[in-house]
């Protein structure tokens, strides 16, 4: 029988675990506003059993997640045996939910000593990486079923080299270059370690893909082809993170709360893009901030017709998680933007359930009912 297809919401450790306190980001913020600190952020390390129990209500039947690397190893060559235990119990908790795991072992944040020395920038990195996956495939490699070995490369890469947005907010092209080419190692030497003691390991990377509605090669094969061209073979699947279209009439038609344009269609160019590399995809991310909640439903009924749209056109996908199951922290942004299917309340920490995640719910068992 064919696995079925998945569904789900996914999340970042930085974003919703609160005091992350041996990471980059969090030594970072420090010199920021109040408003603009993670600090204690949806306190999910704390609650991740309430917050699993609430994606099973909404019909989830996969949660994609992300493991702290600097929790795991606080200082080189110390390992917190606590937190593989914690996660542990987190993967535990999911198994006897029937909520199959995407785990991502990297999405955005470093440990603060891995920065110190050079972090992306240094050869080195992808060799402590390695150590890395390797303890945790050691510790918790049998409780994963998918693994994310990068979110995100290039926005990674350009968010924090390029554009000084995020930490360590530097300009240069050279180390723009240099840390996509770490990070690609990084991958190779994941996929490797991984295999190595799963042997049917599902083992890829979380992928933005920008939709270029309007043609752009040189732009496209950058952004959304260089990283496979380097990891060329390593991918036993692709995660599509879909939020943004490029085209001419990029400036009419509805927007989420902090501008961004929301264009469904882009979805079905995304996987038609990824389908030459002849592996399953699954739509790891997408999503948009509405506070008010006005605009979620639409957004996501328009963005599944242009997921079955790509299908019908030959796409193999498998699944989707909706950004995120939470409101969270949204990186240099700080908390405004909204991007839960539930709501948290930041002061009390209580969660609400978005008519939207409803919606989603209904669509879910239409979709297992056939
Ligand atoms: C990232 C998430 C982020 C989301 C919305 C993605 O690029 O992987 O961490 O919260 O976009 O900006």
């Amino acid at each position: 029988m064919a696995a079925p297809f998945l569904w789900g919401a996914a999340t970042s450790a930085h974003q919703v675990e609160g005091n992350n306190v041996h990471s980059d980001w969090w030594a970072w913020e420090q010199r920021r506003p109040l408003r603009l600190r993670s600090g204690r952020a949806a306190e999910h390390y704390q609650r991740y059993v309430e917050d699993f129990a609430l994606a099973r209500r909404l019909g989830h039947n996969a949660h994609r997640l992300s493991l702290e690397w600097s929790r795991i190893q606080p200082a080189r060559g110390v390992w917190n045996v606590a937190a593989l235990a914690h996660y542990r119990a987190v993967l535990q908790e999911l198994r006897k939910r029937g909520l199959t795991s995407f785990v991502t072992l990297h999405h955005f944040t470093n440990p603060l000593w891995l920065t110190q020395r050079g972090g992306w920038r240094s050869a080195r990195t992808p060799v402590w990486y390695e150590r890395y996956v390797a303890r945790v495939v050691s510790h918790l490699g049998d409780l994963v079923d998918f693994w994310v070995t990068i979110n995100e490369p290039m926005v990674y890469a350009l968010e924090s080299f390029w554009h000084k947005r995020w930490p360590p907010q530097r300009r240069s092209a050279r180390e723009v270059w240099q840390v996509v080419y770490h990070l690609a190692q990084a991958h190779r030497r994941a996929y490797r370690v991984i295999h190595r003691a799963h042997p049917h390991a599902s083992v890829g990377v979380a992928k933005h893909v920008i939709a270029y509605l309007t043609p752009r090669p040189v732009h496209n094969w950058w952004f959304n082809h260089a990283f496979f061209a380097l990891t060329r073979g390593r991918h036993d699947f692709i995660g599509v993170n879909y939020y943004q279209a490029a085209d001419r009439s990029d400036r009419r038609g509805p927007v989420s709360d902090i501008g961004w344009h929301i264009r469904p269609e882009g979805l079905t160019w995304a996987l038609l893009e990824m389908r030459r590399y002849n592996v399953p995809l699954y739509v790891t991310e997408n999503g948009l901030a509405d506070a008010a909640d006005a605009q979620r439903a639409d957004f996501i009924r328009g963005h599944l017709r242009a997921l079955e749209a790509a299908q019908a056109a030959g796409a193999d996908v498998r699944g989707y998680f909706h950004w995120s199951l939470l409101d969270n922290f949204e990186w240099a942004k700080g908390f405004a933007p909204r991007f839960g299917l539930v709501a948290v309340d930041f002061r009390t920490m209580q969660r609400r359930v978005r008519p939207s995640a409803l919606v989603y719910k209904a669509i879910i068992e239409q979709s297992q009912a056939v």
